[in-house]
């Protein structure tokens, strides 16, 4: 039986009681299932780690940060680094996100150095990549996703146990827009066997992938049935209890 992991992205949205009282229900839910095959992350703004971490002891939902920065302390006005996301509770970090490639000019140099951090603080990472449409429409979506995994992903051989990779076109998050299960099949088929190459056949085989852009019920078992599909990464969906549990749900039923 495969097993999944479905990720909740919440990106800059809910205030600090509205964050509390969603997490509180989304504890409540999850408890009720019994989560077998399936691993449960949510990914709040920041500041709601802490008292989220507490919420959900007893749960199984594991809660990370979006981002991070790729040194543990100093004068980096404005940055959380792996290691306060760790003593907060924090468990899991989403790393070069498209959002903080485009909006804030994050390189994979800087994912790289970001992710080694991450995992030397006890992190798991969800490590993003994806092309823009432009990029798909000039045919440069192997090349675009070689470089993010060669250049992200160097020298990381010994981190990979920690790495969770997500294929994210850009051109589908948040347009509703979703890849369709052959095109999101593809492109994850093509990240195995690039990790064959960068690393080993075992480290490829068991990274697990997964996929995200308008991920949503009504497409979630499509996507999540295909061979090389691990799990969602989930923007929009997430933001409310009824679908993200109706696609943890499915995972569930997923064999
Ligand atoms: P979306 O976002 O599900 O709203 O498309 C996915 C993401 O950005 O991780």
């Amino acid at each position: 039986m495969k097993s999944y992991i479905i990720a909740g992205n919440w990106k800059m949205n809910f205030k600090y009681n509205e964050g509390n009282e969603f997490i509180s229900q989304l504890s409540t839910t999850t408890k009720a299932l019994e989560l077998h095959n399936t691993d449960v992350y949510i990914f709040p703004p920041s500041y709601l780690i802490g008292t989220g971490a507490s919420t959900l002891k007893e749960s199984q939902i594991i809660i990370g940060a979006q981002n991070c920065h790729f040194e543990q302390q100093g004068a980096f006005t404005g940055e959380l680094s792996p290691e306060m996301i760790y003593s907060a509770g924090g468990r899991s970090v989403i790393i070069g996100h498209s959002e903080r490639r485009h909006y804030f000019n994050e390189t994979n140099q800087d994912c790289n150095k970001k992710i080694k951090a991450a995992v030397s603080s006890g992190l798991t990472v969800i490590y993003c990549v994806g092309e823009t449409l432009e990029e798909r429409e000039s045919n440069q979506v192997s090349s675009v996703i070689e470089s993010q995994l060669k250049e992200g992903l160097v020298n990381c051989e010994e981190y990979m146990k920690h790495i969770i990779i997500a294929y994210e076109p850009v051109w589908a998050i948040g347009t509703g827009k979703v890849a369709s299960p052959e095109q999101a099949e593809e492109v994850h088929s093509f990240i195995r066997t690039t990790l064959k190459t960068l690393f080993t056949p075992e480290i490829a085989s068991s990274v697990r992938l997964l996929y995200g852009g308008s991920v949503q019920p009504n497409n979630a078992q499509d996507l999540l049935s295909q061979p090389n599909i691990n799990g969602a990464l989930i923007g929009g969906a997430s933001l409310k209890v009824e679908p993200f549990i109706s696609i943890v749900n499915t995972a569930l039923s997923c064999k």
